[in-house]
């Protein structure tokens, strides 16, 4: 298969089918714009795994999104679908760079949740933009970026849900969305590499904290996430 794309956790593949491609779950682990780096072994069948039953259930829920099916331990198949270049962030509590960023104490539950967006650019570290920057730059319109809105606010409704069934506390996530026809689909994935996810008993944390921080047992809290999913 012709590799078309390959970041810093995933790789994307053509497929025999022009509408789909195939997406693969790396070991790799990196942090801090890729300054820090590290393979945690699993990891990418854990990420694949996770964010394809969470694409599932959205779906269900009515959310459009690039999941086909899952069709190994590290690969998915998805809709093809031109990724916009937007890092669509919903904070509920306080954790990462919003602390750094404002000088906020971690575990600060908002009165209000948060949606940031961050403009994807490797090289300029992903920086935070507004709504006026994404319209000026002609990212994407003024309506495509309420529907973005729409969809992100409707998704943490519902993910907060399902991971408080799991006695899970979400608090925060990072959302991409692509461009498929003319519509507007969420894509990339939905795992504990871009979420925060905390032990509604315990506090403890169930993401990728754990190796941003080298709070250790990266893999057992992936694992921890998976089997409650799958229960
Ligand atoms: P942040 O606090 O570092 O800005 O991260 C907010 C959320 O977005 C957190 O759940 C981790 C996720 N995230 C990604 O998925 N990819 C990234 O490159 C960054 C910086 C954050």
């Amino acid at each position: 298969m012709e590799l078309l794309y390959e970041g810093k956790a995933k790789k994307v593949f053509k497929t025999d089918n022009e509408n789909e491609y195939i997406v693969y779950f790396k070991d790799d682990a990196t942090a801090f714009n890729g300054e820090k780096k590290a393979v945690v072994y699993e990891k990418g069948i854990l990420n694949n795994k996770i964010s394809s039953e969470i694409f599932k259930m959205l779906h269900q829920k009515g959310i459009n999104n690039h999941f086909i099916k899952r069709i190994s331990d590290r690969e998915m198949l998805v809709k093809k679908v031109d990724i916009i270049p937007l890092e669509v962030i919903v904070r509920n509590i306080a954790a990462g760079s919003i602390c750094k960023r404002l000088g906020i104490k971690e575990g600060k539950e908002f009165k209000k949740s948060i949606i940031e967006f961050s403009y994807k650019n490797d090289e300029y570290k992903d920086p935070l933009i507004n709504e006026d920057h994404i319209i000026a730059l002609e990212i994407i319109t003024e309506d495509e970026i309420q529907i973005i809105k729409n969809y992100a606010a409707k998704i943490n409704e519902i993910l907060k849900e399902f991971f408080i069934g799991l006695n899970i506390v979400l608090v925060d996530f990072k959302l991409e969305f692509g461009k498929y026809g003319l519509d507007i689909i969420l894509a990339d994935e939905i795992s504990p590499d871009t979420c925060r996810l905390w032990d509604k008993d315990s506090m403890q944390k169930l993401d990728k904290d754990r190796f941003r921080q080298d709070l250790g047992q990266v893999i057992q809290a992936y694992k921890q996430v998976l089997e409650r999913i799958e229960k």
